[in-house]
């Protein structure tokens, strides 16, 4: 496994790479998540490069960027498990030298659920993610469909923009009470992290209401709401019920439907979803 920590290392490691390039980009402190995600990678290019840059301009100013959990030495050893070839860990001012000023604004599908909760977002997910695509150069790039929206997002800048690589979407992986995994699981205290069962909870509610024939969005997302409600360490920011292409509210389930929510325990924001289809 080779280490680029600088634009010019990692161009030059692609130069000699033959053959389809899987990338994975990341911010560390891999979880199963991330590891299926390689894992997928693996099978389905010759090349697999993971990047590690927990990116600045995504964090809002109240959030939570100088304490986001890292562990490179792990980080690196179960990446060598995986049979990585390449790990690009560049330094903040590597991606974001002095003067910057170009950024990516992908419109209209991040205006809702985590765009509107988090301004600036998306803009600094879509930039990062260019930037990384334009260094690497893969030919797929690998997301969880545990951040639906991103995934979105990252699909239609690379439509939009003529990007030319595949963008590969995987499914969520979960603990085995149903948790997402999710590197900001570690923030949890032990009654959070038993509270935050009720997020997978209320997604099979949904799937579960979806199954049975119930295509009033308003009664599922009422549902699932009170579910959460009766949780009192859970605070909700939102619970959702979107047209799964556009993120459009719905109120009658008509096309697949994408159902998500924000849920903070504490300090501790955590997001999932499910499709109704
Ligand atoms: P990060 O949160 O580290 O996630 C990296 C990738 O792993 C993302 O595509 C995310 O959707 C996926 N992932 C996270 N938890 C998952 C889970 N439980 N199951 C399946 N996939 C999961 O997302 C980011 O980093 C950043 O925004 C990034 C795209 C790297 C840009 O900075």
């Amino acid at each position: 496994m080779q280490i680029a920590k600088t634009i010019a290392e990692m161009k030059a490691l692609r130069m000699k790479s033959f053959g389809s390039v899987g990338f994975v980009p990341t911010m560390g402190y891999l979880h199963d998540g991330h590891l299926a995600l390689v894992k997928q990678a693996q099978d389905e290019n010759s090349v697999i490069i993971v990047s590690i840059f927990v990116n600045p301009t995504q964090f809002g100013p109240k959030e939570d960027f100088r304490t986001y959990p890292r562990d490179t030495e792990r980080d690196l050893a179960l990446l060598e498990k995986e049979r990585t070839d390449i790990v690009f860990m560049p330094s903040d001012k590597e991606i974001y030298p002095e003067g910057y000023r170009s950024w990516v604004e992908v419109e209209k599908v991040t205006d809702r659920l985590e765009g509107s909760c988090r301004p600036g977002h998306f803009r600094g997910v879509a930039t990062v993610v260019a930037k990384l695509f334009n260094i690497v150069e893969p030919t797929r790039a690998y997301f969880g469909q545990k951040d639906a929206q991103q995934a979105l997002v990252i699909k239609k800048m690379v439509a939009d923009l003529n990007m030319n690589l595949e963008v590969i979407v995987a499914a969520t992986v979960r603990e085995n009470d149903g948790l997402a995994m999710s590197s900001r699981n570690v923030y949890l205290n032990p009654q959070e992290r038993q509270a935050a069962t009720v997020l997978f909870k209320a997604l099979t509610l949904a799937q579960n209401l979806w199954e049975k024939g119930e295509s009033n969005a308003e009664t599922i997302r009422q549902k699932m709401t009170s579910l959460i409600s009766k949780e009192p360490l859970a605070k909700i920011e939102y619970v959702s019920i979107a047209d799964a292409e556009t993120l459009e509210e719905l109120t009658e389930i008509d096309k697949p439907a994408l159902a998500s929510l924000a849920v903070r325990f504490g300090k501790t924001r955590l997001i999932d979803n499910t499709i109704l289809e």
